[in-house]
């Protein structure tokens, strides 16, 4: 299918570079009609919002080539709607859905070498990133923004599967002020987590957890993903908060979970419920879903779920999330989008 030299099946989440991106460039009150550009630097205004103000941010998504060989998007409209969520709340110049539909479409088309083979586990990470490229020197919003979207095969974010890993919470560290900017995909959520990612790295473990910055009493969600847990008696628990980002992933698979009988329960999660859960995991389009069995705050250990492998039920979650990605399943939602 592709002469390109890459093990599809060791991937990882890396910057590979790919044929081109796409760009367009909103100037005078209107967009572009954006160019897709091979050159993976850009020239940039040294007064640029998004370097002195932090007006950036980006979204996630993935295509997948598909069982029957096509390539399809999972669930774009709802990066889309998020995006202009973003824009809006850090006052940037919205891209809408159909602008941002042509955008991932243009670019996977020209990028369709690069989406991994059905049956490696791979996909194609689509990057979608929006920024105020024009200059201001007072804090106001640029009047010139830019709206790239790249792409790039990957695997999975951690071990792959449904592998547990550790996470840890620091006290010492918030990743978004109660009324800021966690409920949206603005970069400078992901700066805050960077120091606390790179202690927790040094101690071998992959995940942050972040407790809600006003009382570390409830559970936020990790750093890139988001917060779901299993109960004994049949429970999908994810916190309810304004300081999370409102992951597509989560609402698949609470979706899905209400279909295997499970109740969804979306409320404030407390820090001291952790003990009771049969199972915690994070979810999210680069970490799939990802069990955590053990969680380390201060001096104590929280190990949850059972000792080895996972809970059925979330297997079961995992499995049909997949199977619809790969179209190894039904899509009976309508989530999977034609390129
Ligand atoms: N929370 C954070 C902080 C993230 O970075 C992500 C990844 O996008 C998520 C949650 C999961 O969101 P989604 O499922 O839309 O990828
Ligand atoms: C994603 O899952 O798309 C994310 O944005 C997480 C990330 C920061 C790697």
């Amino acid at each position: 299918m592709s002469e390109l030299s890459i093990n599809w099946k060791k991937l990882g989440f890396v910057y590979r570079r790919t044929k081109c991106h796409i760009r367009y460039v909103y100037r005078d009150g209107e967009w572009d009609g954006g160019r897709l550009e091979e050159s993976e630097t850009i020239p940039l205004h040294v007064a640029a919002t998004a370097l002195h103000y932090g007006q950036a941010a980006f979204e996630g998504l993935k295509a997948f080539r598909c069982r029957d060989g096509r390539v399809r998007i999972f669930r774009p409209e709802m990066n889309a709607a998020r995006m202009v969520d973003t824009a809006r709340r850090i006052c940037m110049a919205p891209v809408d859905e159909p602008m941002f539909m042509e955008a991932v479409r243009r670019v996977i088309k020209a990028n369709l070498e690069y989406v991994p083979p059905y049956g490696t586990g791979g996909a194609l990470y689509i990057r979608p990133l929006l920024f105020g490229s024009g200059p201001q020197i007072g804090v106001t919003p640029a009047v010139e923004y830019t709206f790239i979207v790249m792409v790039m095969p990957v695997g999975s974010y951690y071990r792959g599967g449904l592998k547990p890993m550790r996470a840890v919470v620091y006290d010492e560290y918030d990743r978004s002020a109660p009324l800021g900017l966690g409920n949206v995909k603005v970069g400078g959520n992901y700066a805050a987590a960077m120091a606390p990612h790179e202690l927790a790295r040094r101690e071998g473990i992959p995940s942050v957890l972040f407790l809600d910055a006003r009382e570390h009493k409830y559970i936020d969600e990790f750093g890139t993903s988001n917060f779901i847990a299993l109960t004994h008696d049949n429970k999908y628990v994810t916190p309810d908060s304004h300081s999370i980002l409102p992951s597509v992933t989560n609402k698949c698979l609470q979706r899905l979970a209400k279909e295997l009988g499970m109740t969804v329960e979306r409320r404030p999660v407390e820090f001291e419920e952790i003990p009771q859960f049969a199972t915690v995991a994070a979810c999210g389009t680069a970490v799939v879903i990802t069990p955590v069995n053990e969680i380390t705050r201060g001096q104590t250990v929280y190990r949850i779920g059972p000792e080895r492998g996972c809970l059925p039920i979330l297997q079961k979650l995992y499995d049909r999330i997949t199977a619809i990605q790969t179209g190894d399943g039904p899509d009976d939602h309508g989530w999977m989008k034609e390129v």
